[in-house]
């Protein structure tokens, strides 16, 4: 199947749907779930220095003979590493952790009051270098973008927020569209808390697909980029099969009403 893609505003594009990879802990589990989702056509890993685990991404690609100009690898500077000295360094040590020569997408985790605008700095320098072919942003909110706008002189591809059916940040959805930045939902499986909402429920039994599959579709309907995390290859593949139907408008205007802004994951609302 070819992986429907999303065009950045550096013309490359970035497939729709992606591996998460935060928590995936130790080098069997890696290997099973980077194997699982490579054969079932996932080209997208995401991954980050906070995670621990890029060196795992690095050795499961040389394992398994994978071509790297098949892959799309996101890592993300972490937040002890902001700093344009610090970022700088620690992108060279992400570069051999990963065994490559290249990124194709490096992300400033969190929006670090004072030293995000050094960190993105230091991003521009790695981008002039074609060391990344691509620098975003992750957790940055409408403020923090406005911000970023005063120093930077390359607009960010992606926004990687969290987003999901309970927290459907749309103001956030619209600025980004109108700057041409692509947002990337992360957790958006809501980190797999209590999956059983009455209207999800009701709505894969009438589209014959999962839980999982409606969440995950409702974020592709809308455009966005997904990188549900799963170590378990039967859910990988189930996360992945979401290509093959469309919610009608009206199941959508149901999905939207649950929008609760329930955070999962850490809060950056008040990251001045
Ligand atoms: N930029 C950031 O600050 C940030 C923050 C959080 C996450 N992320 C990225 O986004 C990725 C995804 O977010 P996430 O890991 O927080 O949560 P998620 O993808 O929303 O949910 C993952 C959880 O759901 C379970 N799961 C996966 N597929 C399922 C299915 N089909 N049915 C039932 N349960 C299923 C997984 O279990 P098993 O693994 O046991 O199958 C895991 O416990 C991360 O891995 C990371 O790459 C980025």
């Amino acid at each position: 199947m070819n992986i429907p893609t999303v065009k950045l505003n550096n013309n490359l594009t970035i497939p729709q749907i992606g591996l998460g990879l935060w928590q995936v802990t130790n080098q069997e589990d890696f290997n099973k779930a980077f194997k699982s989702a490579y054969d079932e056509g996932y080209r997208m890993f995401d991954t980050a220095q906070f995670y621990r685990n890029e060196q795992y991404l690095g050795l499961a690609i040389q394992k398994y003979k994978i071509n790297r100009s098949d892959l799309f690898i996101t890592t993300k500077i972490a937040v002890n590493n902001f700093g344009f000295k610090k970022t700088i360094k620690s992108f060279k040590e992400s570069l051999a952790k990963l065994n490559t020569d290249y990124i194709d997408l490096i992300l400033l985790h969190f929006p670090v009051s004072v030293l995000r605008k050094k960190s993105y700095l230091a991003l521009e320098e790695i981008y002039s270098k074609k060391e990344a072919l691509s620098i975003g942003v992750s957790n940055y909110t409408i403020r923090h973008l406005e911000d970023l706008f005063k120093y930077a002189q390359i607009v960010p591809v992606i926004n990687q927020v969290e987003l999901h059916v309970f927290l459907q940040q749309p103001e956030l959805i619209i600025y980004c569209k109108e700057h041409q930045i692509a947002v990337e939902a992360y957790s958006p499986l809501a980190h797999g808390l209590k999956m059983e909402n009455d209207i999800i429920t009701k709505l894969a039994l009438k589209y014959h697909k999962t839980y999982a599959q409606i969440m995950l579709r409702f974020l592709v309907q809308l455009d966005l980029i997904v990188i549900p995390k799963s170590i378990t290859p039967k859910r990988i593949k189930e996360n992945f099969n979401i290509f093959d139907f469309k919610i009608d408008e009206s199941d959508m205007d149901e999905l939207k009403s649950l929008n609760k802004n329930l955070r999962t994951c850490w809060n950056p609302t008040l990251v001045p």
